[in-house]
């Protein structure tokens, strides 16, 4: 796997700053619709900052999948799921390419999360072609990302995070872009201080 293919401006932050802007990554999932039982993709999971949170949610009928392309962040990710308690393989481990997932999952997933990394992709219409197509009919997508604010103004631990200002997108841009890929708008929600969720339907036939 070649790393230099990732996203340009996504590399993962570091763990002080970033459990103080996400403490409690198990409500955030929560209020976007992930659900008991269900099957849940992490596409670029990172450390595994929401991976772990996920498996509390969806319990031992459902199934999570998580996906990075670069190996340190999966093992780091896996390190955090083993000091969580969990079961070596509560988690499917992924290492692949976020644009290449057609046969890389050993289960079709009911809901895909992409977090705070949709900013930096460059080609978004072909990444929500191969979400669209990976996700279970009648499943929802859900993006989080920086709100469309300087960069200067988003302080975390008293130092500007996140972004260059020109890669951030409102929540109606992430709609329109998804929305030509298929998909149906379910809902956006705020996710303080500095971030939204926009959540996304795939209809149940087609
Ligand atoms: C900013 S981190 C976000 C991690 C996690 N989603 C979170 O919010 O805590 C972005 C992650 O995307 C991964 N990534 C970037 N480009 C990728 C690609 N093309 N395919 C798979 N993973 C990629 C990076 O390795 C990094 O771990």
């Amino acid at each position: 796997m070649n790393i230099d293919n990732r996203f340009p401006a996504t590399a993962m932050p570091d763990t002080d700053w970033w459990t103080a802007l996400w403490p409690d990554p198990e409500g955030v999932l929560r209020r976007l619709g992930v659900d008991f039982g269900q099957s849940v993709l992490d596409l670029c999971c990172g450390d595994g900052h929401f991976t772990v949170p996920l498996c509390n949610i969806v319990g031992r009928s459902g199934r999570v999948m998580a996906l990075d392309m670069d190996p340190n962040m999966l093992n780091h990710a896996k390190a955090r799921a083993r000091s969580a308690g969990l079961a070596p393989d509560a988690i499917d481990w992924i290492e692949a390419d976020a644009t290449k997932l057609t046969g890389r999952l050993p289960q079709v997933p009911e809901f895909i999360l992409i977090a705070n990394t949709y900013h930096g992709v460059p080609d978004k219409e072909a990444l929500l072609r191969e979400i669209y197509s990976t996700l279970m009919p009648g499943g929802q997508f859900a993006v989080i990302n920086w709100h469309h604010r300087p960069r200067e103004d988003t302080t975390v631990l008293d130092v500007a995070r996140g972004p260059q200002t020109n890669m951030r997108m409102n929540p109606d841009q992430v709609a329109e872009d998804a929305t030509r890929a298929g998909f149906r708008l379910h809902g956006v929600i705020e996710l303080p201080p500095y971030h939204y969720g926009v959540v996304f339907d795939k209809a149940k036939a087609g």
